[in-house]
């Protein structure tokens, strides 16, 4: 971790679910894109790994905040770390999530529950408690952005997946009232839906897809760079990435 004040021109941005995957993919690229990062997980051996990483490239501060994202009280933490350094957040990134596949009948509460305090809640709230940082981005930069990671099952349910496609139905549709609610204030929204990521996530498939056969977290990451520099006047509410044999039709169909 290192500390540093940054100037008002300086953007910054909040990552969470920073301590691996595609949370770490985010976080290089957008060091690369000169923000400087409060990253979010509960690892926090992971993410000082992360952040020293990163930081080993020149570039703007980058801080880190372990915890569960399922507290409210972790949620005000976030928000009064970065409020205090920085006063305004540029982009929210809301990548942490939780998954699992379970019959529907197997779906008990304990397991609901956490893939919606996650996947869910988490994410609406954090982004509430953010609405003043991220206006106050608007003020200085005339824009600001909010980008969620929902799923291709936040588009399409699957079978085995149902609570995990439920969850990120929901993000798809707290972004598009996002994008409604926001994007005349400078505020924009993007929901992205990946297929099968090469990350801790897909274990579970590893026995019959390859990691070169999944999309790389870091195709996660180049996305989001597009929607940081497109024009103040482009909004990209939604784009799903999908591995070539994703969606295809059934033969004959
Ligand atoms: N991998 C895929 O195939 C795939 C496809 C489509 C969408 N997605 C979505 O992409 C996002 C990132 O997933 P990933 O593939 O990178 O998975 P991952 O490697 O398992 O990373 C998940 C991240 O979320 C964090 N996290 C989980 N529960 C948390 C909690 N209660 N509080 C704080 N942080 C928490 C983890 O932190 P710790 O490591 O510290 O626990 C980790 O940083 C998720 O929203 C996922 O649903 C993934």
């Amino acid at each position: 971790m290192c500390n540093s004040v940054v100037s008002t021109r300086t953007r910054t941005a909040i990552v969470t679910g920073a301590s691996g995957g595609i949370g770490s993919a985010i976080a290089a690229m957008l060091h690369e894109e000169g923000f400087a990062l409060t990253l979010v997980g509960r690892d926090p051996d992971k993410l000082a790994a992360v952040a020293a990483a990163i930081s080993a490239m020149p570039g703007q501060p980058v801080h880190y905040l372990a915890g569960s994202l399922a507290e409210e009280a972790f949620l005000d933490r976030i928000v009064d770390d970065h409020a205090g350094r920085y006063g305004a957040v540029d982009l929210l990134v809301n990548n942490a999530g939780v998954a699992g596949n379970r019959a529907v009948g197997d779906i008990t509460a304990d397991f609901l529950d956490e893939q919606l305090a996650v996947n869910v809640r988490a994410v609406i709230l954090l982004t509430s408690k953010c609405l003043p940082m991220l206006k106050e981005a608007v003020r200085q930069h005339k824009s600001a952005q909010v980008v969620n990671i929902a799923s291709n099952a936040g588009k399409r349910g699957e079978a085995t997946l149902s609570s995990y496609s439920a969850t990120k139905f929901a993000v798809v549709g707290f972004t598009e009232s996002l994008h409604d609610e926001l994007s005349t204030a400078g505020i924009k929204a993007t929901a992205i839906c990946p297929g099968l990521v090469d990350t801790r996530m897909a274990d579970d498939y590893r026995d019959s897809v390859g990691s070169d056969e999944m999309i790389a977290p870091g195709d996660v990451a180049e996305v989001i760079r597009m929607t940081t520099r497109v024009s103040r006047s482009c909004v990209v509410p939604e784009v799903v990435l999908l591995r070539p044999i994703e969606w295809l039709q059934p033969p004959g169909a």
